[in-house]
């Protein structure tokens, strides 16, 4: 047993986190420094590799809806939105309204962000909370068991977007016009959500769900040691509804049945997923399912995901289960909470592989 514990004796992990983070050159900077071994605060704990769940070789299990159906099929892409809401949490939609051109560029600039001389991307690095703008390699960094192999530029955009010099100049234009688009699309996929819940198509929004958005341009370099370390470990995320644009190179997989499930690039498509602020508020009708993204030997990854949350202007609303799904046989699972409550909990729990959402259970078991 004495030998059991003794490698962390001469293993300190905070500061080789601590000294990483102060580079402020993320994973790419690794990368662009040659090695090949991932450095140790990589590497997912052995305990976390021999539990992990299979990956299944059943392919197109997550449905892809065609939103540009005339408004005649409207019942049809709401009952497509509703099963796969209920089920599987996660969807794919084509035909949204949003350019591919606009898409192509997004991508491109949030490739070329994570790619400008590390000295440029420096002036970037910070994890003040407040800031709009912010650059930074793994949120959790000092929380989560593993670091993850992804850097992340994670912007604040609405209600209020950050004034333009604020954003990098390589990617300010297109995330202001991607920005807008996604406000549009978010809006009206609150409304089949809405009425896939069986309620008035405007009640999400009512409830402002489609007021305030972040943009996260994610970028996963390619790893020397994939199955060691993890490029976005297991998490529900912490929004009402999240929405990502990703490129070719494909890693997303959700958690169905126990099983890992490819969530394939589609051209043209989007990918969105309800957010655990959704679930509280339709009482577990739909699901808030855990997903991760693999690391690749093949990158970098790019992928850009909005994230439906009023984030750094929550007002003193509370949230919890929408009273009229509420009834004596399906009475309320959460207790309400503020989105602040609900991310300043999530965030100090880090992606541990536990749902943020047991904390706001009525009766706690945990
Ligand atoms: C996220 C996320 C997936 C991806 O940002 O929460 O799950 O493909 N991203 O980057
Ligand atoms: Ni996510």
């Amino acid at each position: 047993m004495a030998f059991a514990v003794r490698p962390s004796l001469d293993y300190d992990r905070s500061e080789d986190l601590k000294a990483f983070d102060e580079t402020k050159a993320g994973v790419k900077g690794l990368v662009d420094a040659g090695i090949e071994k991932i450095p140790r605060i990589f590497v997912r704990p052995a305990d976390e590799l021999a539990r992990d769940y299979p990956i299944s070789d059943a392919h197109l299990m997550i449905p892809v809806i065609d939103l540009g159906l005339p408004t005649c099929r409207r019942s049809t892409v709401v009952e497509a939105v509703r099963r796969a809401s209920e089920t599987l949490g996660f969807f794919q939609v084509v035909n949204h309204g949003i350019p591919t051109s606009v898409l192509g560029k997004m991508l491109t600039a949030a490739r070329g962000f994570h790619e400008l001389p590390k000295e440029v991307k420096m002036g970037f690095y910070t994890r003040e909370e407040e800031r709009k703008v912010k650059f930074n390699s793994n949120f959790d960094l000092y929380q989560s068991p593993s670091a993850n192999w992804r850097d992340t530029l994670f912007c604040v955009m609405d209600p209020e977007p950050p004034i333009p010099e604020e954003l990098p100049q390589i990617c300010r234009d297109i995330t202001m016009e991607y920005s807008k688009q996604i406000k549009r699309l978010g809006s009206s996929l609150f409304e089949l959500l809405s009425e896939a819940l069986g309620l008035r198509a405007d009640c999400l929004t009512s409830f402002d769900c489609a007021k305030g958005h972040a943009i996260l341009s994610h970028y996963y370099p390619a790893c020397p040691e994939p199955e060691l370390a993890m490029g976005t470990s297991k998490h529900c995320d912490p929004d009402f509804l999240t929405i990502l644009l990703q490129d070719d190179i494909g890693g997303l997989q959700v958690l169905h049945e126990n099983q890992w499930i490819s969530v394939p690039p589609v051209p043209g498509g989007l990918v969105v997923n309800i957010g655990d602020l959704l679930q509280l508020m339709s009482n577990d009708k739909f699901m808030s399912v855990e997903h991760r993204v693999l690391a690749n030997h093949v990158g970098p990854r790019v992928s850009v995901a909005c994230f439906f949350t009023p984030h750094l202007y929550p007002s003193t609303r509370m949230y919890g289960p929408i009273k009229d799904l509420l009834s004596e046989d399906n009475p309320p699972i959460y207790r309400e909470t503020s989105v602040k409550d609900f991310i300043a909990y999530y965030d100090s729990k880090g992606l541990d592989g536990n749902s943020a959402l047991t904390y706001f259970k009525l009766s706690r078991s945990y």
